[in-house]
């Protein structure tokens, strides 16, 4: 049977990527791309998306765009397999966002959870920029100008992937099967749905400082991880410590695989082992550190390796960029053609119209 999903996801240019990234969402594409069960798969970089709320930034978003191309590249996204491409190079989603507008209400957008929490944390509240507040029509447009079946993402993209939905549903209802619905992909294990920051608090963030990206050295790998929040009752190594909160149990349960006992930590068959003996006290949490800070370097140091290379061919890396965006607008053009069809504003390419309306004007 031929191969039927459309996979497509993206990020947002506004820094560089990090491990909650890698975790939530870049490693399951790579092994989504690796094992190839799909008949297109695209990754893009949401510069139109990211400047919904950094309208005053656009350097930032500019200079973020290449480098989340390398992140891409490093971890292993193969632009022979996947159309990288950039969200503004596709005017194709500008015009169907338009439409989608007509089939959103103002209290269904104000009801979305992750757009209410962004309006917040922003301090949006008395002056919402209609391009940020209407983001989520938008991404539908993203998503559906390629017909994707799959979006791999975070949890917090759930209400986007389910207003995309939404939209797909009335769309077809009013004008006849056209577009896809969507299915969201979340991380499998649960420690990668959020991934907290190395302060233990419930999101790695640049503005907290609390993140260890894919392209921080191995010194400053090393020297994060060993900083980490833990448990602060856990004070001498007798003493009984707690889970529940400790980040580096969290970067353990995302990160850590059977392998890495025998390689790092033999003592220990598996991580529920690990994990009893530090509750029942006599555990230190330099040694647990330095068992995750190992895996960390061993994950990451072909990442970084590789993101070395692409730095050396900065243009060649732009023009990969071009070709994707090429590609990726040559897909959203000919479902936009159906879209115009379906609403009934394709006026100039449909010849039994233009009969029909020049028959209908010679008979009165
Ligand atoms: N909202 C996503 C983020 O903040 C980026 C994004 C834009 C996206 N359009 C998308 C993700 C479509 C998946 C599908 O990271």
């Amino acid at each position: 049977m031929a191969k039927q999903q459309v996979i497509l996801t993206g990020d947002r240019p506004t820094g560089r990527l990090h491990i909650g990234h890698y975790v939530g969402s870049l490693r399951s594409r790579v092994e989504l791309q690796n094992e190839g069960d799909y008949k297109q798969m695209f990754v893009f970089i949401a510069d139109a998306q990211a400047l919904t709320d950094n309208i005053d930034n656009p350097e930032k978003v500019r200079q973020n765009v290449i480098e989340v191309a390398l992140d891409y590249l490093a971890c292993g996204l193969d632009p022979k397999q996947v159309t990288l491409f950039i969200q503004s190079q596709i005017p194709e989603l500008c015009e169907l966002s338009f439409y989608f507008m007509d089939l959103v209400s103002v209290s269904r957008l104000q009801r979305n959870p992750t757009v209410k929490t962004e309006i917040q944390m922003r301090g949006f509240e008395s002056s919402i920029p209609v391009g940020f507040f209407t983001y989520p029509i938008s991404q539908a447009a993203d998503i559906t100008a390629f017909r994707a079946t799959t979006v791999p993402a975070g949890e917090d993209q759930k209400p986007m992937i389910e207003q995309a939905t939404e939209i797909v549903r009335r769309f077809n209802h009013i004008y006849g099967e056209t577009l896809v619905e969507p299915q969201i992909k979340l991380p499998s294990n649960a420690a990668c749905l959020r991934l907290p920051g190395t302060d233990g608090k419930a999101k790695m963030s640049k503005s907290l400082g609390n993140c260890i990206y894919l392209a921080d050295t191995a010194d400053e790998v090393q020297k994060k991880v060993m900083s980490m929040y833990t448990d602060p009752t856990h004070i001498h190594v007798s003493d009984p410590g707690h889970l529940e909160g400790n980040c580096v149990f969290t970067y353990l349960d995302a990160f850590c695989k059977a392998e890495h006992f025998e390689r790092y930590l033999p003592d220990y068959p598996n991580l529920d082992e690990l994990k009893a003996h530090y509750t029942r006290g006599g555990l230190g949490d330099m040694k647990v550190k330095r068992f995750l800070a190992n895996i960390l370097q061993e994950e990451l140091e072909p990442i970084r390796n590789r993101r070395k290379e692409f730095e050396q061919d900065i243009p060649g890396v732009y023009a990969m960029l071009k070709a994707g965006c090429e590609t990726a607008r040559a897909t959203a053009s000919g479902v936009l053609d159906d879209v115009r069809r379906a609403m009934k504003i394709n006026y100039f390419d449909d010849a039994a119209l233009i009969a029909a309306q020049a028959e209908r004007f010679a008979s009165k």
